[in-house]
Formats: C-alpha cells, structure tokens, sequence
C-alpha cells in the first residue's frame, strides 16, 4: 500500500477526514504523540489498526472526541466529576475511562464493557476529528517501539501499513496523555502524563494511583490497563535505568565498556562514554518531550548496554520514569 503524505493545511485536513469516512487508516498529530487513527464506529477500520501495529487483541484503543457534546455518544453513566474535570483539563492531554455505550464496537475496547475517551487540544486533530466521526486511536508506532513524536518517526514504523500520514511539527508534549478511570470507586490513575496527580487531586481529591504505574505486574495479575503489562518503548539494547546523584551516575558509566549513557545535559561534559542528553534533570517537561526520541535513536550508539538517568517523579517525571521503567523492561539500578 502506498502511504499518502499529506500536509496539516486545510486540504490535508479535508483529505485525512475523507479516508477515515471511507474505512481507512491515518496517522495524525496530536499535542502528546502522534496517534493512528480510524472511526470508531467502524469495527473493520479498527480491526486495520490493530494489525499495522502488530497490537495484542487484548489492548483497547482510546476513542478521541472533539467537542463534549459527543461524550455521550460513546460513555454512559458519566459522573458530575468528569465534567469538572473535562472543563479544567480539555481539550488535553487528559483521557477518562467510562461505561461504554453500544455504538463503541467492542474491539475498540478490547471486549472489556469501559471505553477510554479523550479530547486532544491539537488543533490539526481537533479539525480532523470534527470532520470524521469519534477516533479510536492508539499511537502510531509498531507496537513495542518508543511512541512517535515526530512525523518521520510514524513513517520508520508504519510506511506501507496504513493509508496516510499528517505530516505536522514535534509532539509539544512527548508522553501519551494521563489515563484515570472513573468506573472504580475512587477513581484511578492507571498511566501518568502531562495532567499531573497533583493536578487531578484538585477535582479527585481521593484518587488512586494504580500499582502498576511504578511496579511490575506479577505474572498472571490482573492488570486495570492492559497496556501496562507490555514491555514497551525499548531500544533493541539492552536498557537499565539508573537511580543516583550526578556524581554517583557519572562515576558508573564511565567505569562501563561498550556500554552508553542517556543523561542530564549538565552531566555531558563529564561523561567519557557515548551518550544522548534528554534535557537538565530539574525540568520534566523538557525530559517528557525528548524521552521517546532519545530512546529511539539509543540503539544507532552501537554498544551492548544503555545506562539511562532516571528522573525525579515529581510532576510530568512521573510520567517519565513510567515510561523508561518499561523500556528498561524494570531493570533499576540503585547506586
Ligand atoms: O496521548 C495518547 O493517549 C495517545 C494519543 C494518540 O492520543 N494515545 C495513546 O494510545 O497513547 P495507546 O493505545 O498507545 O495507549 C492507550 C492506553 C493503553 O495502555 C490501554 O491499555 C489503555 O490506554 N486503555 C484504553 N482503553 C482502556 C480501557 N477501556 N480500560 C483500561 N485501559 C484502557
Ligand atoms: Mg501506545
């Protein structure tokens, strides 16, 4: 299949809407990674995702909306709460888990009886998702691979596989939105992004943080989000996440042979081995906007082993260390 690359503009716009109408897959920016979608009223268009992918049946697709007047269409039993947070939070990088309604073909939600919804506040998503229907979305990468947040790195993975591509700048964001549900009582965080805890307390006062967020599930536990208990986002080499102070970090990598270092930028200039920075370790937002991109360009350093800096867990570093825990497949080394 020949994938079309079409431009963020109008007529990019109007053609993106058009193949999602028709049954087809596209590839779009949104403010946190770039997402691939098709409408989630067509159970054959979704079934298409799941297999450029390569994604597990088993891992439900979160349906992305444009205006709230359209919440009701795929969630029901929708608690006042979910409005306060939907007015404070979207459009955002914020996703809520609902009862689903009949219209959501079970294989969106991976046969669960919950629909995950979010409103992107991307302004090239938005136009799409008005002129289509209701999205499912995943993100646009092979399933396993760092999620993309650029155009070109939607390309590496899925060129070929799926009908278009909105060719539009970086992620702002660089980390998949927070994921809470709102079917437990309390509700709960199962995936943490750039809408903080501390952000979510302010209209959940009682919210949970789901063990899953910074543990590995247990063989056979039953997990609230199947996508947690994938390895996820790895470079081919193998990945250990480092907990330290500067010098500590330092002093380790460089007694390390063939191996690298994914470190804070004030650390480069002390580091003898090859390395990539992802931004200085007091600014998450800086770290959650190039993880993914430092993660996939670790495996071009050639060496047998990759020593990432971990970051505080402070805000979006939640979000952060959830990430690269995953890519270093829960290998953390405490100096
Ligand atoms: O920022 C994002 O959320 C991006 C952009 C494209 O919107 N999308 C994204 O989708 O990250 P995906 O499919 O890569 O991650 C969705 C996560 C998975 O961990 C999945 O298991 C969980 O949300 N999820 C979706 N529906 C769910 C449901 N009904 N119950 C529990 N977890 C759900
Ligand atoms: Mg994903």
């Amino acid at each position: 299949m020949l994938t079309k690359r079409l431009k963020a503009d109008k007529e990019g716009i109007e053609q993106a809407a058009k193949i999602l109408k028709n049954g087809g897959i596209v590839a779009i920016p949104t403010e946190t990674v770039y997402g691939l979608a098709a409408s989630a009223y067509d159970e054959n268009a979704v079934t298409k995702v799941f297999g450029a992918k390569g994604r597990p049946q088993d891992n439900p697709l979160i349906v992305h909306i444009a205006d709230i007047e359209d919440l009701k269409a795929v969630a029901k039993d929708i608690p006042n709460s979910a409005y306060k947070a939907a007015e404070r939070f979207w459009p955002g990088p914020l996703t809520m888990i609902f009862k689903r309604t009949d219209k959501i073909p079970a294989s969106v939600s991976a046969g669960l009886d919950t629909v995950a919804v979010r409103m992107p506040s991307d302004k090239t998503a938005r136009e799409i998702i008005k002129q289509s229907l209701p999205l499912a979305a995943p993100s646009a990468n092979t399933s396993g691979k760092p999620s993309p947040t650029k155009a070109k790195y939607v390309i590496e993975d899925l060129d070929g596989k799926i009908d278009a591509v909105v060719m539009s700048g970086d992620c702002a964001v660089g980390v998949e939105s927070t994921v809470i549900t709102l079917v437990t009582n309390p509700p709960r965080l199962l995936r943490p992004g750039a809408v903080t805890v501390e952000e979510l307390k302010e209209i959940f006062p009682d919210i949970a943080v789901d063990s899953a967020v910074l543990a590995e599930p247990k063989k056979g536990e039953r997990v609230s989000s199947p996508g947690m208990k994938y390895k996820h986002y790895a470079p081919k080499t193998e990945t250990y996440l480092v907990e330290g102070n500067t010098e500590q970090f330092v002093q380790f990598v460089n007694s390390k042979e063939n191996a690298a270092a994914v470190c804070f930028s004030e650390e480069e200039g002390k580091i003898t081995v090859p390395k990539l920075c992802y931004g200085t370790a007091d600014d998450e937002a800086t770290l959650a906007h190039s993880v993914f991109s430092v993660l996939r360009r670790a495996d071009d350093l050639k060496v047998n082993a990759i020593y990432v800096h971990a970051p505080s867990k402070n805000g979006v570093g939640l979000a952060v260390y959830n990430r690269l825990i995953r890519a270093a497949a829960f290998r953390v080394i405490k100096l």
